[in-house]
């Protein structure tokens, strides 16, 4: 008898590994709405509002596909950290099953981490990175982005392209040096500080002098990148001959400072080349329109999809869909793509 009875116990045990079950079968069934918190940095960002446009699209197709409700309550941080901070709390006074945060600061998670595990509430943090020591400090945080590196590679790769194409249309001062100037998202964000570094990097790799004019911050914004072209302009006047911006709202700025002065009308005076990265709705049209040489296909329908799966696979036990990867338990990250006139991704899919 004690035998048989063993045999039963591991035998549901197999059942229970096999079919990856997390919770009792009953469990299971009462499942039929998942409550999910996101907060946002700054509801004004082009791409991250991108973003959460296909996130609330996915839930929908989720709600058909896993037969449950699911209920987003969206909130903006509006780039202050307390009021991030403050948000995680109301998360789980209403509560939320997960929350999804995208940090305002990636560098203080601690409180937000600490909210959610005292009322064990898993978190996803996506788009800003946290520091890796900050992510192993409970099993229940995840991250869900793009490797910033491959974006900043690719960038530079379209230039080179270019170049090895026609190099004097580029080089327009002949002096066979390329100067550019450089619009950089925001101090401290993994995206600024790598894609700016790979970006000429990858220029110079290939066997290009390059010449920086300038480099400054916009903090990922088309009115105040517009602002510091115009300072350039007057500065440096057609001697610009590249426009690296790590975001395709800061390439826009750009062009819209070289639109004011009147550069798409005037034959004589000489365009710089501008490339920008996101792939954003307006970012694509720019590639169509030949205003950016190229830009870099930042995922924001891939990245919202996986966050919003990732929430419902940790919510129900369920196994992540598979058209996702959960790498090393924890991340989800999504490739970048390039984006040039020639190629067919200039609209998305
Ligand atoms: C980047 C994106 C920027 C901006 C930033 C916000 O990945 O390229 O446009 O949205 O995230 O964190």
């Amino acid at each position: 008898m004690k035998k048989l009875l063993a045999r039963t116990f591991s035998l549901v045990m197999l059942l229970n590994l096999i079919t990856g079950c997390a919770h009792p079968a009953e469990e299971q069934e009462e499942l039929k709405n998942i409550k999910i918190g996101i907060s946002v940095y700054n509801q004004y960002d082009t791409f991250i509002s991108e973003l959460m446009t296909a996130a609330e699209e996915h839930v929908q197709e989720m709600e058909e596909a896993y037969g449950i409700t699911i209920t987003l309550d969206v909130q903006n941080a509006g780039s202050n950290q307390v009021t991030q901070n403050d948000q995680m709390s109301y998360f789980i006074d209403r509560g939320c099953d997960i929350v999804c945060i995208n940090l305002v600061d990636r560098t203080d998670a601690s409180t937000i981490i600490e909210r959610g595990k005292s009322a064990d509430i898993p978190i996803i943090f996506f788009n800003r990175e946290l520091v890796e020591e900050d992510l192993e400090r409970w099993d229940k945080l995840y991250y869900v982005g793009a490797d910033a590196f491959e974006s900043g590679i690719i960038q530079g790769q379209i230039l080179v392209e270019a170049l090895e194409e026609d190099f004097a249309a580029v080089d327009r001062n002949g002096d066979g040096v390329i100067q550019y100037v450089m619009l950089e998202g925001e101090a401290g964000h993994q995206d600024s500080i790598v894609r700016t570094m790979y970006a000429i990097n990858t220029v110079t790799e290939a066997g290009y002098e390059v010449e920086k004019l300038a480099d400054e911050i916009a903090n990922w914004n088309r009115d105040q990148a517009k602002t510091k072209m115009v300072q350039w302009m007057q500065e440096f006047g057609d001697g610009i001959e590249v426009v690296f911006a790590n975001n395709d709202d800061m390439a826009l700025g750009a062009r819209d400072a070289l639109k004011e002065a009147g550069y798409y009308e005037d034959e004589v005076m000489q365009l710089p080349v501008i490339l920008g990265i996101d792939g954003t709705t307006a970012g694509l049209e720019a590639v169509e329109n030949e205003e950016f040489l190229g830009t870099v296909l930042n995922d924001s329908v891939g990245q919202a999809n996986g966050m919003m799966e990732l929430a419902y696979a940790v919510v129900s036990g369920n196994e992540l869909s598979t058209e996702f990867t959960l790498l090393d338990e924890k991340y989800i990250r999504l490739p970048y793509q390039k984006v040039v006139k020639d190629n067919e991704k200039t609209t998305k899919e």
